[in-house]
């Protein structure tokens, strides 16, 4: 149990740093939060127009998400349950960071690292999801929630009930903090991926 607890709080620590808000801040864009959406995540930050930045930042949420893991593998390399801690605290600690008053991102990216780290074929599952929707629509947040929709289904092919379990979980609490963009999607004014604004 404690080693549980130590990977989720690792994992949490790990998760709670907002890359492109710093990554933004440090290139003087400013306040990220005053930007597009006002997501901290590397779509939002695309909507500088800022191209590496964005990758960066994608690159960035998802590492930690998939360092977390890996810390918690080389740590209890024989309990996957404590891989799965380090997950769930990763994608906590993007979605509710202590420093940002527990405003946060929506996790798509940092689930996406996470859940590569831990079963690479969920992973890309769902990344290769995420790519054909976006190519079809040309917009994140749909990608993000089909994309969310595979996860479950692709580590239930992969036979794993535990996963399975964790994929609904964290698919359900990337779609509730997706709730202003179903919103959007719903009447139609959700922006295309790179549209500076909205
Ligand atoms: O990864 C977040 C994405 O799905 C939506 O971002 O900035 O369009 O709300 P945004």
């Amino acid at each position: 149990l404690v080693t549980l607890l130590l990977a989720l709080l690792a994992g949490y620590l790990l998760g709670s740093i907002p890359f492109g808000l710093v990554l933004t801040r440090l290139a003087g864009y400013g306040d990220l939060r005053q930007i597009g959406s006002g997501n901290i995540g590397a779509t939002n930050v695309l909507r500088t127009g800022n191209k590496p930045l964005a990758l960066a930042t994608l690159l960035l949420d998802a590492g930690k998400g998939a360092i977390a893991v890996v810390i918690a593998r080389a740590i209890a390399p024989d309990d996957p349950t404590v891989a799965i801690a380090a997950a769930a605290g990763a994608l906590a600690g993007h979605l509710y960071p202590v420093w940002l008053g527990f405003r946060g991102g929506k996790g798509v990216a940092t689930t996406l690292g996470t859940m590569l780290a831990i079963e690479w074929r969920i992973g890309v599952a769902a990344c290769v999801t995420w790519l054909i929707t976006a190519l079809l629509f040309r917009i994140s947040s749909l990608a993000a929630l089909v994309a969310m929709l595979a996860l479950p289904a692709a580590a239930w092919w992969v036979g794993d009930k535990n996963l399975t379990l964790f994929a609904i979980a964290v698919a359900a609490v990337v779609w509730v903090k997706h709730a202003a963009n179903l919103r959007r999607l719903a009447n139609g004014t959700e922006p295309k991926i790179g549209r500076k604004r909205e």
